[in-house]
């Protein structure tokens, strides 16, 4: 076991980890961070998304000793510390763009990823960016919409799913 220090969510935090221990297990069993969710064993369905040093990643595609030292932003980081929702997160709501929510931490986090660089993308072009995030229950119409709307455009002329 080795320790491991990184800042996540602006907070600097540390704990034990093997060689083998996968960054999402070390968010959610050594830091508690269970906001990043596992969904597959295969690197698929994009629940486990986290931003590493301002870069998009499925934590489970990541060792913890590869981002000791990183600057890591998670789900649990989005929200004002008053709860008060992001764009994102609000517009999810907003737009119904969750069911069950198992991928929306992923969802989320791969869209504010998407607007970081794309600040206005096109339905096409949000589609292409969550071809990483596998959700089992939308059908992904509104969470496309609630991206766009969060991105500041029109999306009356989207019909509801
Ligand atoms: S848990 Fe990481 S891609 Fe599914
Ligand atoms: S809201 Fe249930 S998996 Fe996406």
């Amino acid at each position: 076991m080795s320790q491991v220090k990184m800042t996540v969510n602006g907070k600097e935090m540390s704990g034990e980890a093997e060689g083998r221990t996968l960054l999402s297990q070390f968010l959610r069993e050594t830091l508690g961070l269970t906001g990043t969710h596992v969904g597959c064993d295969t690197s698929q369905c994009g629940a486990c998304v986290v931003h590493v040093d301002g870069v998009a990643v499925k934590s489970c595609t990541m060792l913890a000793m590869e981002a000791d030292g990183a600057d890591v932003a998670t789900i649990e980081g989005q929200a004002a510390a008053d709860g008060t929702l992001n764009a994102l997160q609000q517009a999810f709501q907003d737009h119904h763009g969750l069911q069950c929510g198992f991928c929306t931490p992923g969802m989320i986090m791969s869209a504010a990823d998407l607007l970081k660089t794309n600040p206005q993308p096109t339905e096409a072009e949000v589609r292409h960016h969550l071809e990483g995030n596998i959700c089992r229950c939308t059908g992904y119409h509104n969470i496309v919409k609630a991206i766009m709307a969060a991105s500041g455009q029109d999306v009356s002329s989207i019909a509801a799913e």
